[in-house]
């Protein structure tokens, strides 16, 4: 009797481009560990996105062995779930040649992430921020990916994703799972402590906490956090009204568990001067293992280096099934 339970695949990267911040792993990141017991699951670091934009070598390196580092530290286990890094599976490069001839200029000028980059960085508008969308949608395709857990920011590259994988089944078959994207609600939009009109980046440091940042650092921060001038001073969820105090009750939602209620009495007729220093002390409490963590792996290069020499292997596996099956497709003559 055929008893094969398929579980269903996830995939999603990070670019090592900077520092992992709290918008980061309230977001998409935290997520992930509960996926792995569920779930196949790859989990990998976008080096070669990275380089869209110009970095310093000696910093992408050590920028991508501390996001593995993270990674495990957030509890992606390495022996439930596939880690990699983007640059050691060539596939990922072969199979965005191809489908850069099934990906058209009109949509790939209609992204709204390539027109913010070149805006962003209108000395160095390289070919490689523009075909960035193939090449993420490679590395979901190649995997046979069924689900693609992302930040809001994401959801127009998934898109395309979907749109290309339709294309091209459309000409040749069932060649490519069309994947979903999984968006999480809560904890998806955490905004600047400086400026909360606008997300928590790492552009913004003064507004921006970072996954391993001293704790008194992450204090002061919070507690010079930008709250609103109305006049009641009061904590009470309203984005619209009270948009800072809003994002410091999301902030605290996430790293305690409270409902948006509950905090919101715990904090009745107490002021900003007590509740921002509780935010940070629950952000300070939620990043500390994850920080000592990192800081153990990373004095442990042999063990990363096992990991992500072991993930290659893996994903380099899967990922060169689903190469040959479309460079048969084209037309390529097998070797
Ligand atoms: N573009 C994503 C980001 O900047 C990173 C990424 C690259 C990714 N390839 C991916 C995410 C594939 C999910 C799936 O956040």
């Amino acid at each position: 009797m055929e008893n094969a339970t398929v579980k269903k695949r996830i995939l999603s990267g990070i670019q090592p481009s900077g520092r992992l911040h709290l918008g980061n792993y309230l977001g998409p990141l935290r997520h992930w560990p509960e996926m792995i017991e569920e779930f196949d699951c790859y989990f990998f670091m976008a080096d070669l996105h990275t380089i869209t934009v110009r970095q310093n070598p000696a910093d992408l390196r050590r920028q991508t062995l501390t996001l593995l580092a993270q990674y495990i530290a957030c509890g992606l286990d390495p022996e439930k779930c596939v880690l990699f890094i983007q640059s050691h599976v060539p596939a990922h490069s072969q199979l965005s040649w191809v489908l850069n001839c099934y990906t058209m200029f009109g949509e790939l000028s209609r992204m709204t992430q390539f027109k913010d980059k070149s805006a962003k960085n209108a000395d160095n508008i390289n070919a490689g921020l523009f075909t960035y969308p193939v090449l993420m949608a490679s590395d979901i395709l190649i995997y046979q990916a069924d689900m693609v857990p992302v930040g809001e920011d994401q959801r127009q590259h998934v898109e395309i994703c979907r749109d290309i994988a339709n294309r091209f089944n459309g000409i040749y078959g069932d060649v490519f799972k069309v994947p979903e994207p999984y968006i999480a609600k809560v904890g998806a939009r955490i905004k600047s402590l400086s400026a909360p009109a606008s997300k928590m980046s790492k552009s913004q440091p003064d507004g921006c906490v970072f996954l391993l940042e001293k704790p008194e650092d992450i204090m002061r921060k919070f507690k010079r956090s930008v709250t609103d001038s109305d006049t009641e001073r009061c904590v009470r969820y309203d984005p619209e009204e009270k948009p800072g105090v809003s994002n410091l009750i999301q902030i605290y939602a996430s790293a305690t568990g409270k409902t948006f209620d509950e905090i919101e009495a715990e904090f009745d007729g107490k002021g900003y001067g007590v509740f921002k220093p509780a935010v940070g002390e629950a952000v300070v409490e939620t990043l500390r293992p994850i920080r000592e963590e990192t800081e153990r792996l990373l004095a442990d290069k042999a063990y990363l280096e096992g990991v992500y020499r072991a993930g290659a292997e893996k994903a380099a596996y899967v990922a060169n099934r689903t190469l040959s099956k479309v460079y048969k497709k084209v037309g390529f003559l097998a070797r």
